[in-house]
């Protein structure tokens, strides 16, 4: 009998994930199915408990259930209990145990498509969301020392840095005060939602004194390119999307479940594929 695998959240009914798992398993010989499942907040904790009955032997958590779904697990991972957030739970021994995979996704895909080393830069965060808080607690853990983040309420990206338990050296900034000293930094990541379907031509802030040999990297994949990675282009720098860290994600997500490392090329390609790019 398959194994099943899922995703919960809601909405669900547009995630690129099971196109993405269903395509691994069939490759890897994984006699598996990974089915979306669209969940209501009120009836989170009723899902886990099925799921957990039912023998389900992992599924991601998406939006809005990343935070609520904590206490409802069985064990945390620190990195995911620093966040705040899980997004892949596995199951162990008839336990669930949460994972989050996003943070460490991106900074995969970050490895791959950034043309310099990634250590001793310093990085800037645009943001201070739940994205921007897997990114920072993800770079912070893995060695990353430099790391300001900027935001809008320039108080959400102070509480991102007490909270931090890892070792790093940070400030929170305006996005004002960004806006001035970015020739500071040597990779950029965009976290907020500035950008994003439908509101294409929005831009967090100007880009002109952004260094040219800096990368920017903006998270958001539809559209496939925004317009502060179109103007950054035009000024002669590179940047890429956010296609890469939703690949990432899933192929972490796909290794804590099987043991085996998807090939992250092809779940791009199928990705790219349904976005049209
Ligand atoms: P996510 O979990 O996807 O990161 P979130 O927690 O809603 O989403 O965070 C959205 C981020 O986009 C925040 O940093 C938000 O800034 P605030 O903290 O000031 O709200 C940022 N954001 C959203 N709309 C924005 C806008 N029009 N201009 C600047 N920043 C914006």
């Amino acid at each position: 009998m398959k194994t099943l695998y899922g995703v919960i959240g809601d909405p669900v009914a547009h995630t690129m994930s099971p196109l993405m798992h269903n395509d691994a398993f069939m490759v890897n010989e994984i006699d598996s199915h990974y089915q979306p499942f669209l969940v209501k907040s009120e009836e989170l904790e009723e899902v886990v408990k099925a799921l957990k009955v039912l023998g389900v032997q992992g599924f991601n958590v998406t939006i809005p259930h990343k935070q609520a779904i904590i206490p409802l697990l069985d064990e945390v991972d620190p990195l995911a209990k620093a966040i705040g957030a899980v997004n892949t739970v596995v199951r162990r021994e008839g336990r669930f145990i949460g994972y989050n995979t996003d943070g460490l996704g991106f900074l995969k895909s970050l490895k791959e498509s950034c043309p310099f080393p990634l250590e001793n830069k310093k990085y800037l965060i645009i943001g201070a969301g739940g994205a921007a808080r897997a990114i920072f607690y993800s770079l912070a853990s893995s060695g990353i020392e430099n790391i300001d983040i900027c935001n809008r309420t320039r108080s959400r990206g102070e509480l991102i840095i007490s909270e931090c338990p890892f070792t790093c050296t940070a400030f929170s900034l305006s996005l004002q005060q960004a806006e001035q000293t970015l020739e500071n930094y040597d990779i950029i990541i965009q976290t907020t939602s500035v950008g994003m379907y439908p509101e294409v031509n929005a831009i967090p802030f100007k880009v002109e004194r952004i260094k040219k040999d800096a990368f920017v990297s903006d998270i958001i994949y539809n559209p496939l390119s925004t317009k502060i990675i179109r103007k950054f282009w035009e000024l002669g720098g590179q940047g890429d999307n956010g296609i890469g860290m939703f690949v990432h994600q899933g192929a972490l997500a796909f290794e804590l479940w099987t043991g085996i490392v998807p090939d992250s090329n092809r779940m791009k390609t199928i990705v790219q594929q349904h976005l049209g790019g």
